[in-house]
């Protein structure tokens, strides 16, 4: 399982980095705006910033929502560097703007995906990625992990090789389940990533080591 980190914020992509288990970023509009990134050659340079600080890929998201658009910015974006991934949203033209990317061997992720047939849509489409969010469903009374369940379903019965990238992970069980149920990859906040080290019972046992030895060594 492939971990992604959900942030605009360098000193979180540095730390999940420095961790040595981080293997890309996802980005959006909104996490941009959080960092104050607005204007696009500030946006252009946050990127560029980004790719920097890790290895893997680094999702970037247009901002257009028909095709002639999507096709222009996703272009200049992948042209930053090959670590970029076109992020498109779930709609008509992003389907079809999805299609010429995967075409010319641009990667892609599709997201705002809500519904296991958005993400047959995609997957039909040539996606690199596609993005379920489960936490919004979840906000709204609906099982975000079942639709996990469903898209794996989906693509293993026909063989998509489209990478199910569970998305709008909230906390450390969406990562869990998302890893039993197969997500190829997963992107959440820092949080959910720390929070996967943590037991009493490690810090209880490590504790007791340390006690031992000293009085062992004293
Ligand atoms: C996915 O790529 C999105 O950036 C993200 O996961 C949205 O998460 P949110 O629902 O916590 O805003």
């Amino acid at each position: 399982m492939k971990f992604f980190i959900d942030t605009a914020n360098l000193d979180q992509i540095a730390e999940a980095q420095d961790m040595g288990v981080l293997d890309g970023v996802t980005t959006n509009p909104s996490l941009m705006a959080k960092e104050g990134i607005t204007g696009e050659q500030n946006i252009i340079d946050h990127y560029k910033k980004i790719c920097d600080l890790v290895d893997g890929h680094v999702s970037a998201e247009v901002i257009s929502t028909d095709f002639e658009g999507m096709v222009k910015e996703g272009e200049a974006l992948a042209a930053l560097n090959d670590q970029i991934v076109v992020k498109l949203p779930m709609i008509k033209d992003g389907v079809k703007a999805c299609k010429y990317f995967s075409d010319k061997g641009v990667k892609t992720n599709v997201t705002l995906v809500f519904s296991p047939g958005q993400a047959l849509l995609a997957a039909k489409a040539g996606a690199t990625y596609v993005s379920p969010f489960i936490g919004r469903l979840d906000d709204i009374s609906t099982d975000g992990l079942n639709l996990i369940a469903e898209i794996r379903m989906i693509y293993d019965n026909y063989g998509f090789e489209t990478e199910i990238l569970a998305a709008s992970v909230r906390h450390t069980m969406h990562v869990i389940e998302c890893a039993k149920l197969g997500a190829d990859v997963m992107t959440g906040p820092l949080s959910s990533i720390d929070g996967l080290l943590k037991h009493p019972l490690t810090d209880i046992g490590l504790a007791k080591f340390l006690a031992d030895y000293k009085k062992g060594n004293s």
